[in-house]
């Protein structure tokens, strides 16, 4: 009798332990609170940071995050345009032929929408420098002249470096553009809704003082960082493919975030995120690096219903104020649903 009260002990404690380490309950207990200590690194203000780089002066700190990569091609098409509406950057994956293809066909078309500046380009990593595709890259790249290729392995978790590398080309060769959308090569988007949207002058909240006053004006100098918002909190299950340890990531939320997927930001703001995003140490998730960017900055993620970071089931009535979807990972898709609703 005493011998099985023991055993049954035994059963509940390796139960626990068991629940406590591989379930990640721990992680849970441990984890610090994001309301009272976000300390961040660099643990610093850094909006005058910002402020001084876009006023041209020398940073009164050392930057911390400058990637070591370069861009193996480069691309004209921002250098002869004293302005644009807007630049589209998509990020894509070596293999993905069929998807930038379609990209090409429907959305990513420069002069669909008469009187308006828009430019395309996609970002790429690299793989194996001698296979065969990186040859039909270069092939395709020759072809298009719309992609910029950065020597960085091109992988699911180097993700972050592909998003802020596209910032700096951004930064240094295309600082003109009204608006950017960011897209990834897997989405429907409607450049029409988009334009309809960032002309209604939304804008994000912000505590930066000088910038409050620019947020009254309109368009590329007001402050917007849009998309689809999460607020929501690290996963810390053993199994879960988005599981972040506490070393990693030590607080209980996620700040606000706008999901990868698509994503626009005005003028002013793709400047700060990359001139910020030197202050602040890098993070896996690209999405929820911005994130963490954006509240740095003291800038809020404002939520767009129009763009839908669940498939949006598709009907020609229901896509008309679409602006973006994810789920198009189907080239023929994207050509059949973006022709039906730009029948000319
Ligand atoms: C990210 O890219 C760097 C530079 O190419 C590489 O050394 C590293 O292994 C890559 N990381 C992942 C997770 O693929």
């Amino acid at each position: 009798m005493r011998k099985r009260r023991v055993y049954l002990y035994c059963v509940c404690a390796c139960v626990l332990v068991y629940m406590y380490n591989f379930l990640g309950v721990s992680d849970y207990v441990f984890s610090k609170s994001y309301d009272d200590n976000f300390d961040y690194p660099l643990n610093i203000d850094v909006r005058p940071l910002v402020n001084e780089i876009l006023n041209g002066k020398k940073p009164s700190v050392a930057p911390i995050n400058v990637y070591p990569y370069r861009f193996l091609t480069n691309s004209g098409k921002c250098s002869t345009l004293d302005r644009l509406d807007l630049f589209i950057v998509v990020k894509s994956a070596m293999d993905n032929f069929g998807k930038r293809n379609a990209v090409r066909q429907t959305y990513g078309q420069e002069n669909h929408i008469p009187g308006r500046i828009v430019r395309v380009l996609f970002f790429l990593g690299i793989e194996d420098p001698k296979s065969i595709t990186q040859v039909r890259v270069e092939r395709e790249m020759a072809d298009h002249k719309d992609i910029i290729q950065v020597d960085f392995q091109d992988s699911y978790y180097n993700n972050t470096i592909k998003t802020m590398m596209a910032f700096r080309w951004l930064y240094e060769h295309c600082s003109t553009a009204d608006f950017y959308l960011f897209s990834d090569d897997d989405m429907y988007v409607s450049v029409n809704n988009l334009l309809d949207y960032v002309h209604d002058n939304p804008t994000s909240e912000t505590t930066n003082e000088i910038d409050k006053s620019k947020n009254k004006g309109n368009g590329r100098d007001s402050i917007l960082f849009a998309g689809y918002v999460f607020n929501s909190a690290p996963q810390r299950f053993s199994w879960s493919k988005w599981r972040v340890s506490l070393q990693e990531y030590p607080w209980n939320k996620w700040p606000p975030y706008v999901t990868a997927g698509a994503f626009v930001l005005s003028n002013r703001c793709m400047k700060m995120f990359y001139v910020g995003s030197l202050f602040v140490k890098s993070f896996r998730f690209d999405d929820i690096y911005l994130g963490i960017v954006a509240k740095k900055l003291g800038v809020t993620p404002t939520h767009c219903p129009k763009f839908h970071f669940y498939k949006k089931h598709y009907s020609l009535s229901g896509y008309k104020d679409v602006i973006a979807s994810h789920g198009f990972g189907d080239p023929e898709e994207l050509y059949r649903v973006w022709n039906e609703l730009n029948p000319y």
